[in-house]
């Protein structure tokens, strides 16, 4: 009895001390979600997990699939914080999570209140079970749980004030849109030429508009929204460049291209290694034919077979048979702190490839580095789109502008 009283006492104190950290650091900015974070228990979310664990701001995996890979996670809590402040739950709001895990959506039901709904959908149903199980325990009983592939949404519970997507999806599926109501918004982690960032889109009349986006990771959808992405091998297993099913070329480089001589120009662009380059990377995708993300395995790196990108998955260009990608090294002032990006270059168009992505890089350095970032508007597929960027998906296009 003593040590339960202890425990749930600790578990109060760490709770307290995440939700002033997140607070603290700006993540939470909205007092309502800080009063959701105070109030629901994720150690109750997590029960194989330590008190320590449950509240540290870390993600908790909770499943992988046959290859390794992690199917099934209880969130960040920074990513999820970061996510209420975008869909901006308020009292009686209907809403759907796609992608269950439990603890967000303990925390959506406390944004909705008494007079709001929640129903949150998962795909698989060792998650909605155990989804389930720790609702009922952690005094969330009437957040309903459904088993379904979210693609579909869950039409017998709409429409919704608010969608909330946490799981990576590479479109707007339709059953989203139509099951929005007037004025809903819908938060969705969206990966756009290999990168992720949460975007809330706010329905503006046939279309949606975004309203705020902020980079994230999140496990990747499976059902019929799956797969969007083609891998193509240039060092057998160790390395290779992605395209978006949309931009998939008919020539792309060989297996091997990284073994032709490499070519490399440095940019003068000095960034600090916390500053964000997703927006460089998709105006690299924006402007650029041919763009495509290159990874390797570190080993690689060990070898000299490619050099450091500034992040994991370098943005690149591809003809049929070379490659140039983004790099970086310590900048000759600050070494410890900034870091110079460059491009090397592999294949007969090496050079040419290269100057073409170091423009791109001088150009967003000069006139959108320190701007407000792209806005993104999503139409159905097929209709008339507005000037921009465009990136065709199976049921929706994307259209990225950038306000300098
Ligand atoms: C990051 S977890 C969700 C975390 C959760 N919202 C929480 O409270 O921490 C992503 C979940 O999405 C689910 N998922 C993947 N594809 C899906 C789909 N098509 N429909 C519904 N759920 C899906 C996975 O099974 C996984 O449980």
């Amino acid at each position: 009895m003593t040590d339960q009283r202890s425990d749930a006492a600790q578990a109060d104190a760490l709770r307290a001390a995440l939700t002033r950290h997140l607070v603290a650091e700006g993540t939470i900015r909205d007092e309502r979600v800080a009063a959701a974070f105070a109030a629901v228990p994720r150690h109750l979310f997590v029960p194989q997990s330590s008190l320590d664990i449950a509240y540290a701001d870390d993600v908790v995996l909770m499943k992988r699939n046959a290859a390794g890979v992690v199917i099934s996670s209880v969130s960040q809590p920074s990513i999820v914080a970061l996510m209420l402040e975008q869909a901006d739950v308020r009292p009686g709001d209907r809403v759907l999570e796609i992608g269950s895990g439990g603890y967000n959506a303990a925390l959506l039901r406390e944004l909705a209140g008494p007079k709001g709904a929640v129903t949150t959908v998962d795909i698989d149903p060792e998650v909605t079970d155990r989804a389930r199980v720790v609702l009922d325990d952690a005094g969330y009983g009437d957040v309903r749980v459904v088993e379904a592939d979210g693609e579909f949404g869950v039409p017998e519970d709409a429409p919704y004030d608010r969608i909330v997507v946490t799981v990576t999806a590479w479109d707007i599926a339709p059953a989203w849109s139509d099951q929005l109501g007037a004025g809903g918004r819908i938060v969705v982690p969206l990966r756009l030429r290999g990168q992720t960032r949460s975007i809330a889109f706010d329905r503006v009349d046939e279309h949606l508009e975004s309203r705020s986006t902020t980079p994230c990771g999140f496990v990747s959808m499976q059902g019929a929204g799956a797969n969007y992405e083609r891998l193509i091998s240039i060092w057998g297993d160790a390395a290779s460049v992605s395209f978006d099913e949309d931009q998939v070329p008919e020539e792309h480089p060989f297996d091997g291209v990284l073994d032709q001589p490499r070519e490399q120009v440095w940019s003068g662009v000095v960034v600090n290694r916390e500053e964000q380059l997703s927006d460089l990377q998709l105006w690299l995708a924006s402007t650029l034919p041919g763009y495509c993300v290159l990874s390797a395995e570190r080993s690689l790196q060990e070898e000299g077979v490619v050099t450091p990108s500034p992040h994991w998955g370098a943005a690149a260009v591809a003809t049929g048979d070379s490659v140039a990608y983004l790099t970086s090294c310590p900048a000759r002032r600050r070494p410890e702190s900034h870091m110079e990006l460059g491009v090397n270059g592999h294949g007969p168009d090496a050079d040419d490839l290269i100057d073409r992505l170091i423009d791109q890089v001088r150009i967003w350095n000069r006139r959108l580095r320190h701007g407000p970032g792209p806005r993104y508007r999503i139409d159905a597929a097929g209709t008339e789109l507005p000037a921009g960027f465009h990136i065709d998906r199976r049921h929706s296009s994307v259209t990225v502008n950038w306000p300098e």
